[in-house]
């Protein structure tokens, strides 16, 4: 676009960016007021509003209540994306690691900056509206909090779940809907319901550890398949793999994948279902981050352009609103049945008082008014990490640019063990997740995923700028 066709507010933005380029401004100071820009520029205060309201969303200048907007980023060039060489595509059975153990009991203690585990910052959840909500619940439902909620769980929070479901492009009725407890009991009762231990399951590679965990429980193989940092599974190495293995289901986290990032695009959802559906292959979509996002609209669910019933997706409250609730969902298209008889078998029953609770906090449309604010703050904390990591860390370290979630996956210098990183970090008190548990192969030592959950404080800036300096002192060994 042209200057003379920019919008206006965009060229407030272009100022306040070439005052940062040259100099005029450093990070930390504070950028001109709104009135004082508005004078100059000769345009109205709600422009400048606007303008600089952009640039918050974009991490370069951070509003603090009562005086003003500060430069957060003066970052010249933005750090490159990760980049990671294909797998092998061969089936191969999971290990898990006891260094996981050590990740969560460090997310368990107060004096640990937990950067490691993907858990959202308490202050960000909506406790008092939970605390508001569940009040509510047991004055009027006293009887239905002491009773057993058999699966497939609470109708109220079911038909609230299959009504949100549209926005994400898909008409489920809640018949379609079993309630679970948390994200990772879905993913176990889709992996059981449409696997038999030893079938091979595709992955992506990189992919969340918990679902390689998951595969681990059921005794299957994986074949990790290539993935793109920004826009996921590639679907040409998946076809040659279903060409060559015997392929019984695809786990995939196409919305924000946990650790890149990635969101893969509608067309190659519909390319995906398409596939699969021509082999007969069950997709089991983990969807957890995909009300996470920080562009206009939410990204829709492969379930989207399934006409067989063959996809299956999972997700969860956890990264929402709170994950000690344990409140999960699957919408298990044609293998219903096959569902809910695994869960009578395990659970049988999800606790009752969190279903109410969460169906309140939907139905009240807090939800809706609490996820604007999330997702602009998950935004601005990303994008803050971002920074700090850029800043700290020594050259050549690339990082993440998601589209939503709040996850970072950064690509240290060859060099830099991300095992031994760890270990130091440990002992520094911050935790991080070494990139090798996020594959069956034990690839990305060089990797570390960083979780932004938490809003940048003093000291998570000093312990991001200690890992930081530990990065250094490895290299310089
Ligand atoms: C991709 C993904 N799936 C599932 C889970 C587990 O979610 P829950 O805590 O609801 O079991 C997580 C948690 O980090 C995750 O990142």
């Amino acid at each position: 676009m042209t200057t003379a066709h920019k919008p206006l507010y965009e060229k407030v933005s272009d100022v306040v960016n070439s005052m940062i380029e040259d100099g005029r401004l450093s990070r930390g100071s504070k950028a001109p007021s709104l009135r004082k820009m508005s004078q100059q520029l000769k345009v109205s205060i709600s422009t400048v509003t606007k303008a600089y309201m952009n640039l918050e969303d974009q991490g370069i200048l951070h509003a603090k209540p009562q005086s003003g907007y500060f430069v957060q980023k003066c970052i010249k060039t933005e750090p490159d994306m990760p980049r990671w060489p294909a797998p092998a595509k061969t089936p191969k059975p999971i290990h898990s690691e006891k260094v996981l153990e050590g990740i969560f009991a460090a997310a368990n203690q107060e004096n640990f900056l937990s950067l490691g585990a993907a858990i959202p910052s308490a202050e960000l959840m909506p406790s008092k509206a939970l605390a508001r909500a569940t009040r509510q619940v047991l004055t009027r439902h006293p009887e239905d909090i002491v009773n057993y909620c058999f699966s497939p769980g609470l109708v109220e929070l079911r038909r609230l779940i299959a009504y949100r479901t549209l926005e994400a492009g898909c008409q489920v009725s809640p018949d379609d809907v079993h309630i679970t407890s948390g994200g990772m009991e879905a993913v176990i009762l889709a992996l059981s319901a449409v696997t038999q231990p030893g079938d091979i399951v595709a992955i992506e590679s990189p992919t969340y550890f918990g679902l390689l965990q998951a595969i681990e429980h059921r005794g299957l193989l994986a074949v990790e398949i290539e993935t793109d940092p920004v826009t996921g599974m590639n679907l040409d190495c998946l076809e040659e793999t279903i060409r060559n293995e015997n392929i019984k289901a695809v786990l995939t986290v196409p919305n924000f994948s946990n650790p890149t990032g990635s969101l893969m695009p509608e067309a190659n959802k519909a390319r995906l279902v398409d596939l699969l559906a021509q082999h007969n292959i069950p997709l089991m979509e983990d969807d957890i981050m995909g009300d996470l996002y920080f562009g206009e609209n939410r990204p829709p669910l492969c379930k989207k352009f399934d006409k067989k019933g063959l996809v299956l997706t999972c997700s969860s409250f956890s990264k929402t609103t709170a994950p000690g609730f344990r409140v999960g969902w699957v919408l298990p298209g044609r293998f219903k049945e096959s569902v809910l008889k695994t869960a009578s078998a395990l659970t049988q029953v999800t606790a009752s008082i969190t279903q109410l609770a969460i169906a309140e906090l939907l139905r009240s449309g807090y939800y809706d008014r609490h996820l604007n604010r999330l997702r602009r703050a998950y935004q601005h904390q990303t994008e803050q990490v971002r920074m700090e990591v850029a800043a700290h860390f020594p050259e050549g370290t690339r990082i993440s640019r998601p589209k939503g979630g709040f996850i970072l996956w950064v690509q240290l210098p060859q060099r830099i063990n991300s095992r031994e990183m760890y270990q130091q970090a440990m002992e520094a008190g911050i935790s991080l997740t070494p990139g090798d548990l996020f594959s069956v192969s034990r690839k990305y030592q060089n990797f570390i995923r960083l979780c932004a959950g938490y809003p940048m404080t003093e000291q998570v800036s000093q312990a991001i700028a200690t890992l930081g300096r530990i990065a250094h002192n490895m290299l310089n060994k």
